[in-house]
């Protein structure tokens, strides 16, 4: 049924209100999750994130820039947008290629969801910033549900940002601004919100943001767990990806070889309305093809998580900085005792190579 009320911030949506009202039952929006001086001090990190990529600091995939939008892979990276010929082809890329999750994302805003009892305690192994500047967009989607367990969690930074659902977009102007149809809903999503996203909100409904729909420059960080199962680029044995499937004594056992199973026609089929391209925003990319770098070094051994564990208490390099592990990092915030605290035992844990955070489905 069409006809519903008109919707903050773009005075022509009229929302589908049948449509709408699934949406917001299988879509939560808490503001102010985190308050101001929270929002401050992440969104000081995420500056000094644009900071480490001028200085080309990250590995090879963690970031993909375009002229509206940077987004930056952490714990895992995907094939997406240009980089694949049909929806529901998304695939992993390989751990070498994406910095590990950086501590302060653990401790500022995946901590805070495991305390609250949102997540079981090291559930979300990956997490994307997408910096939005100004006539950025995201086109409409759903999360490919064969690489990402429900819920999904996008927190908002800097400035509002509405997601929008069920809205069609198209691209007359190549490389201009998209043309789109009205949405079924739009949601706002304000500085320091969370929003939770499962049931019909994350599956039955495409989800996207338009132009209009932010409000300047927004940073949105998106918390997911990725199956450990997902379908990933094949990789064919190297002499540098072989290494991975021997059982050295710091290649960890959790790590896992790329297999063959991505190549099988089920890993394929299209299942779902799609990942489609980031229209207007994408770079040229490679399709499939991933240049594999050089294993990781013997310190690094790689983590229940697919990331790259640091060698306790050594001098490590972690986004390009050299720090002591378990101090935070030049420019990093003060943390508050409660983060240093959750930080010790995070440190216990890589040292004592628990697998308490082993990955959970
Ligand atoms: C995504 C997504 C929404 C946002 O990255 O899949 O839907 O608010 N992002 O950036
Ligand atoms: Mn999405």
């Amino acid at each position: 049924m069409k006809g519903g009320r008109a919707t903050n911030g773009s005075r022509d949506d009229f929302e589908d209100e049948e449509v709408a009202k699934k949406v917001r039952a299988s879509l939560a929006v808490h503001s102010s999750f985190w308050p101001e001086a929270a929002c401050l001090d992440i969104e000081a990190e995420v500056d000094g994130l644009s900071q480490l990529a001028r200085g080309g600091r990250f590995r090879a995939k963690t970031l993909d820039r375009t002229p509206l939008r940077s987004k930056y892979f952490f714990g895992y990276g995907y094939t997406y947008g240009s980089q694949i010929s049909k929806k529901g082809e998304e695939q992993i890329l390989p751990p070498e290629l994406i910095d590990p999750v950086p501590d302060w994302i653990y401790l500022k805003l995946i901590l805070p969801l495991e305390e609250k009892g949102l997540v079981p305690e090291g559930w979300l192994n990956s997490a994307v910033v997408n910096d939005y500047r100004p006539g950025g967009m995201i086109v409409s989607h759903i999360d490919p549900p064969k690489l990402f367990a429900r819920p999904i969690f996008i927190t908002s930074f800097f400035a509002e940002g509405r997601l929008v659902f069920g809205s069609r977009f198209s691209f007359p102007n190549k490389g201009g601004a998209p043309e789109t149809t009205s949405p079924k809903c739009v949601c706002p999503m304000p500085r320091g919100s969370l929003t939770v996203m499962d049931g019909f909100s994350a599956d039955g409904i495409t989800h996207g943001i338009r132009p209009q729909d932010l409000d300047g420059r927004r940073v949105s960080i998106v918390l997911r767990h990725v199956f450990p199962n997902a379908p990933r680029v094949p990789q064919p044995p190297t002499a540098s990806n072989v290494v991975a499937k021997i059982p050295l004594p710091l290649a960890a056992s959790a790590a896992p070889a790329w297999g063959v199973e991505s190549a099988l026609p089920e890993a394929r089929e299209a299942g779902h309305a799609g990942h489609a391209g980031e229209a207007g925003d994408h770079v040229a990319c490679d399709r499939g093809a991933v240049a594999v770098r050089a294993a990781p070094k013997a310190e690094e051994e790689i983590d229940e998580f697919g990331r790259r564990r640091r060698k306790p208490g050594g001098k490590v390099s972690y986004e390009g900085e050299t720090c002591d592990s378990g101090i935070p990092r030049a420019g990093t915030a003060a943390m508050s005792e409660k983060q240093r605290a959750a930080l010790a035992r995070l440190q216990k844990r890589k040292t004592k190579g628990s697998r308490s955070r082993s990955i959970r489905r």
